[in-house]
């Protein structure tokens, strides 16, 4: 598995420092969470934030937006160096045109799937993107506990990605990762793992991100 340290779990004040410390600990992509205090109850980071971690990491960049309406920000973050951009589908009423934005700024394109949201609302658009993000938290925090009724929903998409020729579509996991829930995730086909607190509280992150990838 792909291990994304989530920034919101970052210590700001040296940015930097943790930027390179998960660099060299082996993390694969950054995920990088954007909310607006909105769509979710919490405000994260935002433009200038997002322009500091592309200065200082060429680690490749997982975009999480949950704000409403992304459509607006979407080309901005690719400006400034998202590869990988997801959008949840209550946040928009436009959701073809933000797939549609994505691709055509050169980025690749993710939704989000909340615990309560079904598979059924992804599966008319599941042609058209690159990565499905399965929420084993309501968002908005860091350090809440994995909600395991998701799994259920983990398995019947891994069913579907082998039933409909979609080996290229990424699963992706978010939420109240630790070893535990890692085998979990690990044993139901999840491509890549996000973790923020259990990474960044870690005294050695490195044999941390080696234990959450091969749990
Ligand atoms: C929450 C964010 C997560 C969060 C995960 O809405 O989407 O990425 O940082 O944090 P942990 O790993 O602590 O559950
Ligand atoms: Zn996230």
């Amino acid at each position: 598995m792909l291990i994304a340290p989530s920034i919101l779990s970052a210590d700001f004040g040296q940015l930097k420092n943790d930027l390179e410390m998960v660099k060299h600990a082996g993390a694969d992509l950054l995920h990088i969470d954007i909310m607006d205090g909105q769509f979710v109850p919490n405000i994260s980071l935002g433009i200038p934030v997002m322009e500091a971690i592309s200065t200082y990491s060429d680690l490749p960049k997982d975009v999480h937006l949950m704000i409403n309406n992304p459509e607006n920000f979407i080309k901005k973050f690719i400006e400034l160096g998202a590869d990988y951009v997801t959008v949840h589908p209550e946040s928009t009423d436009k959701l073809e045109y933000c797939l549609e934005l994505i691709k055509t700024n050169g980025a690749k394109a993710g939704i989000a799937l909340n615990p309560e949201t079904s598979l059924d609302t992804v599966l008319p658009y599941i042609r058209d993107i690159d990565l499905l993000l399965f929420m084993t938290i309501n968002p908005g925090f860091g350090g809440q506990k994995f909600i395991h009724s998701v799994v259920e929903k983990m398995i019947e998409a891994s069913n579907y990605r082998k039933h409909h020729e979609l080996s290229h579509l990424l699963f992706e996991v978010d939420g109240g990762i630790n070893e535990q829930t890692a085998k979990i995730c690990l044993e139901n086909k999840i491509d890549i793992l996000v973790s923020g607190s259990t990474i960044f509280e870690s005294k050695d992150v490195k044999r941390t991100i080696q234990k959450l990838r091969n749990p």
